[in-house]
C-alpha cells in the first residue's frame, strides 16, 4: 500500500530529557511516517527532546520498511553508516523499530551489533521504558504484537508537517495474506481505531489550519466499529469527516479492490471535499496469478469496480500498484497486466518487481522462478507504458479549471508554486497573492507526464 510521499526517506529530531536528544528517520510508507509521529508524541509526553539535526542526537531511531529486500537492505546500508556515528560518539543509542525489527527480532541484534534497542510497532508505548534500560547499558527488545492497539489516545506530533496536510491511522494491521506480503506478519491482525478520536483528531487538525488530511490504513474498506446503537463503516466515517468543513480536502488509501463498494462511491461522489482520486492496488492483470496472490478477485471484477468509480463518480482519478514477475508468471499472463493497463488508463502507478519474502505463502508454496532480467524487463515495458498513459490523461486536462490546494514552493522556481487538485495531480502556478495552504482555482494551460502547469484565474 502507499500513494504517496511512500517511497522516501525522511529524518527528524526532537529534543530531550536528561541529556539525550532523539533523532527520527523514517523509510517506507506513509503508514511509518505516520507512526514515526506517534513515537515523537509517545516520546514528548514524557519529557524526551527530539532534534532535528542528528549531529545533536545522542538516540538515534530508525524507522523501518520490510516490504522489499531492497528496502532492508537499504536500512542494513544506514546502519553500517551508523556504526561509524556510534564509534566518534560513544553512547550513542541506536534504535531499529517498525517492520524490520518485527519480522527480525533478536536475530537483528546479532546480526547487527551497533543496534541497541528493537521495537516492533505495537510496541511504541514501551519506547520510554526501554530507552531507560538501553541506557543503563542493556539491549532493550519488544516485538509484542497487540490485538487491540490503534494509539488512539495518543495525539501525533507533526514534526515534518508543511501545516497543510496530515495523515491520520484509522486502522492497523491486516488480515488479507496476500501470499507475496510480509504486512500480515509486521503489523499483525486488523484492527479498527475508535471513530471518536479519529474524528476528533481530524477536527483539531482543520482548526489548528490544516487543509488536507489523508485516512490511512493497509486496507480502509474494511473498517468497522461496533457501537451500541449502529455499526460504523468506512463510508460512514469518510463522511462525517467530509461534514467537518467543506474546505477540508479528504483522502484515503489504500482501498483493497475486492471490496470497495457503490455505497462508498456514493459517498465519494456526494461530497466535492473527499478528493476525487483512487488508490486501487491491482498487482497483476491475469487472472490466474492473481488467484496465486490470494488478491480474490479477477482480471474482470477489476475492471467492473473501475467502470463503477467512473460511472459513479465521473471525474475520479485511478492509481494503483503492480508487480512483475510474480511466481511462474509467463509472457502472456504479462500482456494480461498490460492490456488491463491500458483498459483502466490509470492516472498513475507504483511499480515493483517481485521480491520473494520469507515466510510468507509464495515464499513456502511458489518458486521465484522468474528471471531477475525478465523481471526487469517486464517493469521497464510497464513503466513506459504508464508515461505514456499518464501523459494522455493529462492533456486531456489542459484548458480544464480545478481547485489546487497549494502546499509548497516549486522547486524548479520560487515564482510559482506548487499544489495538487482534487483528483491528485501537481499542478504548478504562478504565486499571484497565495500562500501556502490557499486554494487556487486554475486553468490549465500545458502538461507533462508528470506535471499540470496552470494560471490562476481568480
Ligand atoms: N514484492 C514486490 N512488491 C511488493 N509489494 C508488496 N509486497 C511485495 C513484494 N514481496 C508491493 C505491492 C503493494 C505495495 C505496497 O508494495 O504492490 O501494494
Ligand atoms: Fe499486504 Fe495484501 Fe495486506 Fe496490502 S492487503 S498489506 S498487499 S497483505
Amino acid at each position: 500500500m502507499q500513494t504517496l510521499k511512500s517511497k522516501g526517506i525522511q529524518a527528524f529530531s526532537i529534543s530531550v530529557k536528561k541529556n539525550k536528544k532523539i533523532f527520527i528517520e523514517t523509510y517506507g510508507c506513509q503508514m511509518n511516517f505516520s507512526d514515526s509521529e506517534i513515537v515523537a508524541s509517545v516520546l514528548s509526553e514524557k519529557q524526551f527532546e527530539i532534534t532535528t539535526n542528528i549531529d545533536e542526537a545522542g538516540v538515534i531511531l530508525i524507522n523501518t520498511c520490510s516490504i522489499r529486500d531492497h528496502a532492508e537492505q537499504r536500512v542494513r546500508h544506514r546502519l553500517t553508516q551508523l556504526s561509524h556515528v556510534k564509534r566518534k560518539k560513544p553512547g550513542t543509542i541506536i534504535g531499529v523499530i517498525g517492520c524490520m525489527a518485527e519480522r527480525l527480532k533478536e536475530k537483528l541484534l546479532e546480526e547487527e551489533h551497533m543496534v541497541d534497542l528493537i521495537l516492533g510497532p505495537d510496541a511504541y508505548r514501551s519506547l520510554p521504558s526501554l530507552l531507560e534500560e538501553v541506557e543503563a547499558g542493556q539491549k532493550g527488545i519488544n516485538v509484542l504484537l497487540s490485538n487491540e492497539e490503534t494509539y488512539a489516545d495518543i495525539n501525533p506530533v507533526r514534526y515534518s508537517s508543511n501545516g497543510v496536510s496530515a495523515f491520520i491511522s484509522i486502522m492497523r494491521g491486516c488480515e488479507n495474506f496476500c501470499s507475496y506480503c510480509v504486512v500480515p506478519f509486521t503489523r499483525g491482525k486488523e484492527r479498527s481505531r475508535d471513530p471518536e478520536t479519529i474524528i476528533n483528531e481530524a477536527r483539531n487538525l482543520f482548526d489548528n489550519g490544516y487543509k488536507e488530511i489523508t485516512l490511512l490504513g493497509q486496507n480502509v474498506n474494511s473498517y468497522k466499529w461496533k457501537s451500541v446503537d449502529k455499526d460504523f463503516s468506512f463510508s460512514d466515517l469518510l463522511e462525517k469527516i467530509a461534514l467537518i468543513n467543506p474546505l477540508l480536502r479528504l483522502r484515503f488509501a489504500t482501498s483493497h479492490p475486492k471490496d470497495i463498494p457503490d455505497v462508498l462511491l456514493h459517498t465519494i461522489a456526494k461530497y466535492p471535499n473527499i478528493a476525487r482520486s483512487v488508490h486501487l492496488p491491482v498487482q497483476s492483470g491475469s487472472t490466474r496469478i492473481l488467484q496465486m496472490m490470494n488478491r480474490k478477485y479477477t482480471h474482470e471484477i477489476y475492471l467492473e469496480r473501475i467502470d463503477a468509480i467512473k460511472k459513479i463518480i465521473p471525474d475520479c482519478t485511478v492509481s494503483t500498484d503492480i508487480i512483475t514477475g510474480f511466481c511462474s508468471e509467463t509472457e502472456d499472463d504479462f500482456q494480461e497486466t498490460v492490456s488491463l493497463m491500458k483498459e483502466a488508463a490509470f492516472e498513475f502507478a507504483y511499480m515493483f518487481k517481485y521480491s520473494e519474502r520469507p515466510d510468507t505463502t509464495a515464499q513456502k508454496k511458489f518458486k521465484d522462478d522468474i528471471p531477475e532480467g525478465i523481471k526487469t524487463k517486464r517493469l521497464q515495458q510497464i513503466i513506459d507504458l504508464q508515461h505514456v498513459l499518464s501523459m494522455e490523461s493529462n492533456k486531456k486536462d489542459i484548458g480544464r479549471i480545478c481547485d489546487v490546494l497549494i502546499d509548497n514552493v516549486s522547486k524548479r522556481s520560487k515564482d510559482f508554486y506548487s499544489g495538487r487538485n482534487s483528483e491528485n495531480k501537481v499542478v504548478i502556478l504562478p504565486k499571484g497573492n497565495f500562500k501556502i495552504g490557499d486554494y487556487a482555482t486554475v486553468k490549465i494551460t500545458r502538461c507533462t507526464a508528470a506535471t499540470l502547469f496552470g494560471e490562476i484565474i481568480n
